[in-house]
């Protein structure tokens, strides 16, 4: 049975320009949206008349469904925790250990169950996730997003150099790793009741450091042979970006085209490293960037140049790299990429003068903001979604336009809302989460 829905729209038309408008939605079986029809038309009279017709109250508004293009579900235990440490001791003190034990498949089903419905609290309808080295515990994180009616692209870490990886958490060979890297793409694509694909394997070198030459060559094979998505860091530190020059003669971001791996909807995390011969490069092959703000504070010792990204039209989305950066919602990842963006043009060493401290023309704005964690992300991953426009699946968030700290008001216009939105939003203005045509989220799920 088709579906119809009918409230105010919330939308990106391109970055700079956003449409809000009164319309009845009519919905697939399948969550297709087969029709937009705007208020004041005979059809939409038609459509609200309906008595089966599903109503926003006035004061609420649809959104598209929020993407997190980059998020490690198994870090989520130590979200807001220790980040004390450069990412090469990061990764070595803490974050390697704690991956470790989801060897554990019943520790996986605590963390994942977690974590998936935070997300949808967050209204983060698709997720673009690390996993770990273990076939098993990444299953759980695919049967969750299953269980949940999240749009999940799940990856098994593969991780085989001895000089940076743990024996105790690597593969022990590239063949192991391609392996099982393999092994993993047919069972996510053979889950029970993932008929439709909701949840789809991810080819993921954690990053050139902890993987060999024979390993990357591998996987960008495989991605090729079994058309499947890929998704690694890239340049992400000044530790990093060195490393790979000095062990591959190139950046990132060439190294990983030489090795097979940028590709269509490769997702590049954080990238902040690239000049613009990278950036280029990366829009040449449909490729993608995952600007993680808040993770990037922490580890990247500088802001991905978010401005350029847009200006250049390569594609960019949001991430929380969950637990690089703390938080797990996107519209707090929104706000900070624009507060880093204001804080790049503007430099922020008050003993130089204006003329010298910062970047000029780096900021983005707030409409921008709300692409990129909406329309940006979606595209970004190819996902038929990110706009609520007809043919696009119905992912969808409600905003409570009066719950906490938001107050939007009957006479804000489009450029309004968003900004209040982005500044404002909170699980607590989120109300209920549709995704695929499917409403999998209840007004309130949670006390608080
Ligand atoms: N580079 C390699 N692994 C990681 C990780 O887990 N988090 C971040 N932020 N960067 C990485
Ligand atoms: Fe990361």
């Amino acid at each position: 049975m088709t579906e119809t829905i009918i409230g105010r729209v919330l939308t990106s038309e391109t970055p700079q320009s956003t449409r809000l408008e009164n319309v009845a939605l009519l919905v697939d079986t399948d969550g297709t949206i087969q029709e937009r029809t705007l208020q004041d038309t005979a059809r939409y009279d038609a459509l609200s008349g309906r008595k089966d017709a599903v109503w926003l109250p006035d004061d609420a508004l649809f959104i598209p469904g929020l993407t997190d293009l980059h998020i490690h579900a198994p870090q989520w235990p130590q979200a807001g925790m220790a980040l004390d440490r450069p990412l090469e001791d990061w990764l070595g003190t803490y974050t390697f250990p704690l991956e470790a034990r989801y060897a554990d498949p019943a520790f996986a089903e605590s963390v994942y169950d977690d974590l998936v419905r935070t997300l949808l609290e967050n209204g983060t309808t698709t997720a673009l996730y690390f996993a770990t080295i273990h076939k098993e515990a990444s299953l759980v994180l695919a049967r969750t997003c299953l269980r949940y009616g999240q749009r999940g692209f799940v990856g098994l870490v593969a991780m085989d150099h001895p000089d940076l990886c743990p024996p105790d958490y690597r593969q022990t060979s590239a063949q192991e790793a391609l392996d099982a890297t393999r092994r993993f793409i047919e069972a996510v694509r053979t889950l029970p009741g993932n008929e439709y694909g909701l949840v789809q394997p991810v080819i993921t070198p954690r990053f050139i450091p902890a993987c060999s030459d024979a390993l990357l060559e591998g996987l960008g094979a495989l991605a090729a042979e079994l058309n499947v998505r890929v998704q690694t860091h890239a340049s992400e530190s000044d530790w990093e970006h060195q490393h790979v020059l000095d062990r591959t003669g190139q950046t990132d971001t060439h190294a990983l085209d030489r090795f097979g791996l940028l590709r269509d909807h490769t997702v590049l995390a954080h990238a902040g490293f690239l000049d613009q011969t990278d950036r280029t490069l990366v829009k040449n092959r449909n490729a993608a960037l995952a600007h993680c703000p808040i993770s990037n504070a922490f580890f990247a010792g500088a802001a991905l140049p978010v401005r350029d990204v847009l200006d250049e039209h390569v594609h960019c989305g949001l991430g929380t790299d969950i637990s690089g950066g703390y938080s797990p919602s996107i519209f707090e990842n929104a706000r900070q990429a624009v507060l880093t963006s204001r804080l790049l043009e503007s430099g922020t060493n008050p003993h130089l003068p204006v003329s010298e401290r910062g970047l000029p023309k780096s900021r983005i704005d707030f409409q921008e903001a709300f692409w990129l964690a909406t329309r940006g992300g979606a595209e970004a991953l190819g996902v038929s979604a990110g706009q609520l426009m007809p043919g696009q699946m119905f992912d969808a968030v409600e905003i409570l336009g009066t719950s906490g700290a938001l107050r939007l008001h009957p006479k804000d216009d489009a450029a309004t809302c968003a900004q209040k939105i982005v500044c404002h939003a909170s699980s607590q203005t989120i109300g209920r989460v549709w995704v695929n045509g499917r409403q999998i989220k209840e007004k309130a799920s949670h006390p608080c």
